[in-house]
């Protein structure tokens, strides 16, 4: 068994606990040490039993645990990714045994795939994405690092979201379109046209409704 830290104690955090309970229920395969919060967050003091702390060192480093950031917004995900992956610690791939994933489907580390999602062929999904439960990711598909995929969306064939993307919930992207970076696709949307990057798009279709750059 091989030790591993959430960092992040939130709802998320809790959810990926319930994907390590499922891949242990498979074969015992993870030592969850704790949660980890940034430093300066109030926080409870154990979730689900587990300890949580501010200070990951606190979980040792003789040898360090590998850690799977249970943060769902994309920046806050890699700034946290970059500073840990200079402390050396090691980001698993967690894949929920309830997910299904064809051939030729590629992970990134850090990279979390929940229940019930369903990733078909040739598909390329980069570092530190988030798969929440029941998405559906199309043949030759390609997702960006750091990007998180909310509960329910639907990715058609040849589909390619950029670096730092949030899809909502239901929302619906059909064959051959691109998300541009760091774009925000709202809960239910169908997106029908190319989206460019630091966008806000919401709808039936999707339109975009602002630039992130833009006061909101
Ligand atoms: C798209 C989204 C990011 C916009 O958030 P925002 O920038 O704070 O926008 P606001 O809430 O101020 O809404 C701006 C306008 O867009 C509309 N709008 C917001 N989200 C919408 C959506 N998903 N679909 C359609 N219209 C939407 C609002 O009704 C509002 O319209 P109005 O100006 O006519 O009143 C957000 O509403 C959203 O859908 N986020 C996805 C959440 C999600 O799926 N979370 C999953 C967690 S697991």
């Amino acid at each position: 068994m091989r030790n591993i830290v959430i960092y992040g104690c939130g709802g998320f955090g809790r959810e990926v606990l319930q994907v390590i309970h499922a891949i242990n229920a498979e074969g015992p395969t993870w030592n969850v040490l704790g949660f980890a919060v940034d430093p300066g967050i109030v926080h409870p003091e154990t979730v689900h039993g587990l300890p949580v702390t501010s200070d990951l060192s606190t979980f040792g480093d003789d040898p360090l645990p590998d850690v799977v950031i249970a943060i769902g917004a994309p920046a806050a995900r890699k700034r946290i990714a970059l500073r840990l992956g200079e402390l050396g610690y090691i980001f698993p791939t967690l894949v929920h045994p309830g997910a299904s994933l064809g051939r030729k489907v590629v992970l990134g580390k850090g990279a979390v795939i929940m229940a019930g999602a369903s990733l078909t062929t040739d598909i390329e999904v980069a570092d530190h994405v988030q798969i929440n439960p029941c998405v559906t990711v199309g043949h030759d598909t390609s997702v960006g690092s750091f990007t998180t995929i909310s509960p329910g969306a639907n990715l058609s064939g040849n589909v390619t979201l950029a670096e730092e993307v949030e899809i909502g919930t239901g929302a619906s992207i059909i064959q051959r379109i691109s998300v541009g970076r760091a774009s925000v696709i709202g809960a239910g949307a169908a997106v029908v046209r190319a989206i460019p990057e630091n966008s806000v798009a919401v709808g039936v279709p999707a339109k975009v409704i602002r630039t992130k750059s833009d006061p909101a």
